[in-house]
């Protein structure tokens, strides 16, 4: 066995997150071996522009000396501490106080997952937990957008609505629900921003209302739906959604996992609206992908209606063996100071110019149905036929043929199966390296639509 090859071995061993196991095996896995800055080297040696930061997540780049010295040193001093038995890490505490002080204001008590899974899994347990203890125990019904990812836990696939996380998994459970999407460009309510606004609006408390509010816990949503295909709803979206949830007397979550550390230029995206919601949860960005790590983070109504819904000394049910490790949070520390101080935030938002202009340069190719972006976070939604905004059929296999172009022209970005271009780099891209990006991206639009049948497909 161990003369096999690594693509041999993946194929019988490791099973591949959100992956059609067969035809995995039979395509093969394309081994990483290396990365630095920008770019990712994979095992013939080919260097790709990594537009997409590994998985949206990668926000600093790669190969910060100083991260890898934080993780060693911390190591070496303490590799593991557990935060049971009243015991705790220095890392983990300034961690916490340091999210306490970047996040919007009111959300001061951070519980640290692993990532972003189990950080909403976490946050629906909580809620659960909130309000059994503030005696309100029929408030149980979660609202979530169509569209919307927030993961793959048991509870959280459910209120992610994405087909797949759904389709033999019993999913969502009989107390999650969906409202339709912000999706300004495929809005049956039109697609400016008042009626955008609107349309959200009316249909979280048209559900509430159906549901009946004393049985809605929450409202989760992504500020920008990132797996969903980049969908950006209007300046003022999230601040109107955050005041209908408050009106309506349920909990606002806001599921930064994409959104928070700089993506979309501010630290979080809520900032920018001056929004603060009851609960928000992060991972990715807070470590750059370096270690594993999450959070959920609390208003101080949600964790005193815990805190003080039972005697001092009983103990609340929730806890995981990784919470607040010690190497992550060192991680998560330089990360964030390489954000502030190392100026990594203000890079992100002034390249972040950059791509949104280039991007909108790109609405005029000839499959572009739409650019759209906010900071260092964008779509292309591909079309065959522009005046009609009719998706490329999934018999083409554009995503894929994407996938390859761009592979094949030294960038790798997000295909997603409806033929949209998902990007998310590294908020320390330069100058240069970003047109790079956006030269290699036109390329790729230009061979893709150099292939006779795609040409064939055009305005179908
Ligand atoms: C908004 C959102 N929530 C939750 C998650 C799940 O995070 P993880 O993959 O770290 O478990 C993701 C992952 O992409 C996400 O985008």
């Amino acid at each position: 066995m161990l003369a096999n090859s690594l693509v041999q071995l993946d194929r019988e061993h490791l099973i591949h997150p959100v992956s059609a196991y067969r035809s995995h095996e039979a395509k093969g896995v394309m081994v990483l071996e290396s990365a630095k800055g920008m770019f990712v080297r994979d095992a013939a040696g080919k260097e790709l522009l990594d537009a997409f930061a590994g998985l949206w997540c990668v926000n600093i780049g790669y190969g910060h000396e100083s991260v890898v010295e934080a993780a060693a040193a911390q190591m070496r001093k303490l590799p593991y501490a557990t935060g049971y038995f009243g015991f705790g890490s220095e890392p983990a505490i300034r961690l916490a106080a340091r999210i306490a002080e970047l996040t919007p204001e009111g959300l001061d008590r951070v519980y640290f997952s692993q990532g972003g899974s189990d950080a909403v899994d976490s946050a629906i347990r909580l809620i659960t937990h909130y309000y059994n203890a503030t005696n309100r125990p029929t408030k149980k019904q979660f609202i979530a957008l169509q569209k919307g990812y927030h993961g793959s836990s048991s509870l959280g696939a459910g209120l992610t609505a994405l087909p797949v996380f759904h389709r033999n998994f019993d999913l969502p459970n009989a107390n999650q629900h969906h409202i339709a999407s912000p999706y300004p460009y495929r809005n049956p309510a039109g697609s400016d921003d008042a009626s955008v606004i609107a349309s959200s609006v009316a249909a979280l408390k048209a559900k509430v209302a159906e549901l009946g509010a004393e049985n809605v816990a929450a409202f989760f949503c992504e500020p920008i739906q990132g797996s969903g295909g980049v969908i950006v709803p209007p300046v003022g979206w999230l601040k109107a959604m955050r005041e209908t949830a408050r009106e309506l007397d349920i909990l606002f979550v806001a599921d930064e996992v994409i959104t928070g550390f700089g993506r979309t230029g501010p630290m979080f995206a809520c900032a920018a609206e001056g929004v603060s919601p009851d609960i928000m949860t992060v991972a990715k960005g807070l470590t750059a992908g370096y270690a594993p790590m999450g959070a959920v983070i609390l208003s101080e109504k949600v964790y005193a209606g815990i805190a003080d819904g039972a005697s001092p000394e009983t103990m609340i049910g929730h806890g995981y063996t990784y919470s607040g490790h010690p190497v992550s949070a060192a991680v998560g520390l330089e990360v964030i100071r390489l954000y502030t101080d190392g100026g990594i935030l203000a890079n992100g938002q002034k390249v972040g110019q950059q791509f949104e202009a280039g991007l909108a340069a790109l609405a005029s190719h000839p499959m572009v149905g739409e650019a759209r972006s906010r900071g260092m976070l964008g779509a292309l939604e591909l079309v065959s036929n522009k005046a009609e905004k009719t998706p490329f059929g999934a018999k083409l296999g554009l995503s894929e043929r994407l996938f390859r172009h761009g592979y094949k022209n030294g960038i790798v970005f997000r295909a997603f199966a409806d033929g949209t271009i998902g990007l998310a780099p590294a908020l320390s891209c330069t100058e240069a390296e970003m047109e790079t990006l956006l030269a290699r991206l036109k390329r790729t639009l230009d061979d893709a639509l150099d292939e006779s049948d795609v040409r064939a497909a055009m305005h179908g």
